[in-house]
């Protein structure tokens, strides 16, 4: 089992440091290659994404991911935004699926900004389509306005566009799991007022007919960021494109009290995987070992489970961290006030040491 290692930026080598350490705990042999990306590659190689890493990548079994970026690469030229890096892994492995399970664990229901019997119980996954939309369309760019009521001025544009292929392809992923779970999909769209996707809300119809035992209800993607903080619960699994699944995971992983708590998975076809917290690269609180490691450490804990067929060892770490939550042991993002927080390494310390006592 080769794994390809990036930590990134900001946070990105601490948090890491920790789940390397979780994985070193297991009894399974892993061939581990580290590489530079982001910011930090950007600063050593001139590029984001160098070509060493982006080979390793394409070569590892599955791909462990930190965080990427810092506000003093704003001003990069975009194709050298440390940003690109994590875009360009995507288009290049055709990482298509994106799954971000939104999870309130029983005892941080205190730590949402929402009451605690809306979130209670919360266990919610949103499927997020990842090579697509207008985060890729072509054509984009600046030009002066060829027509309109400011023809002549300058504007710039991107273009969102899905082939039926591309929305096909997500649906499965997002029937096959609900079938699994509760049965129940929401696919969000606004195809009230986009050409897009009223054909994604078509094709995602028809692609149903193949999963009559799932239940799909569409909703538009305003009304579903409303549903979000009003009755989260309602939802099973969400399915929906790459920019309106990228608003609303942040929104969802919110409603859990921490971002720092939550893993992610992106698939391709072939089921290899880049996996990496919902959060990012934080770097006000870089260095300072404080940041919560629990998100990367579940992210290898999926690693094991959709890329290396190692459910068991994925069970024993999720088991892990929830012992650890148990006991107390609270950094500062999960901290409710008056109770001391532990630091990124007595976190990940705690979590090695309730694998080991498993057995
Ligand atoms: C995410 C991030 C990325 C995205 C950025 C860093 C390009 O916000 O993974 O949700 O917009 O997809
Ligand atoms: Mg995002």
């Amino acid at each position: 089992m080769k794994i390809a290692i990036l930590p990134g930026d900001g946070i990105g080598t601490e948090i890491i440091a920790e789940a390397l350490k979780v994985l070193a705990a297991l009894d399974l042999r892993f061939e581990l290659e580290q590489a530079a990306v982001g910011g930090v590659a950007y600063e050593a190689h001139g590029h984001p994404l160098p070509e060493a890493t982006l080979k390793l990548a394409q070569q590892a079994d599955a791909v462990l991911f930190g965080a990427v970026g810092d506000w003093k690469y704003d001003t990069l030229e975009r194709s050298l935004r440390p940003e690109q890096a994590i875009l360009g892994l995507r288009q290049h492995l055709q990482l298509f699926a994106n799954l971000r399970p939104a999870i309130c664990y029983e005892q941080l229901t205190q730590a949402s900004s929402l009451k605690p019997e809306l979130v209670a119980g919360l266990d919610i996954l949103i499927i997020r389509e990842l090579t697509g939309d207008v985060y890729f369309g072509q054509p984009r760019g600046r030009r002066a306005a060829p027509d309109g009521a400011f023809a002549g001025a300058d504007e710039a544009f991107d273009t969102m566009r899905y082939s039926r292929p591309e929305i096909e392809r997500i649906a499965h992923v997002a029937f096959q799991a609900a079938r699994k779970r509760g049965k129940r999909l929401t696919s969000v769209d606004k195809a009230n007022v986009l050409e897009t996707f009223q054909f994604w809300k078509d094709v995602v119809t028809e692609v149903h007919a193949q999963y009559p035992d799932v239940a799909l209800t569409h909703m538009y993607v305003d009304n579903a960021a409303m549903q979000l903080v009003k009755a989260p619960k309602a939802f099973d699994v969400i399915v929906t494109g790459n920019m309106f699944g990228d608003i609303l995971s942040d929104e969802a992983a919110m409603l859990t009290g921490s971002i720092g708590m939550l893993p992610s998975a992106s698939l391709n076809a072939a089921g290899k995987g880049l996996y990496e917290p919902s959060h990012g690269s934080a770097p006000d609180i870089a260095g300072k070992g404080v940041a919560n490691p629990l998100a990367t450490i579940l992210s290898a804990a999926m690693m094991l489970r959709y890329s290396l067929d190692q459910a068991a060892a994925a069970d024993r770490i999720e088991a892990a961290v929830k012992a650890v939550l148990a006991q107390g042991l609270r950094t500062a993002d999960i901290c409710s006030a008056g109770t001391k927080p532990v630091g990124t390494k007595e976190m990940g310390d705690a979590v090695v040491a309730n694998l080991k006592r498993q057995g």
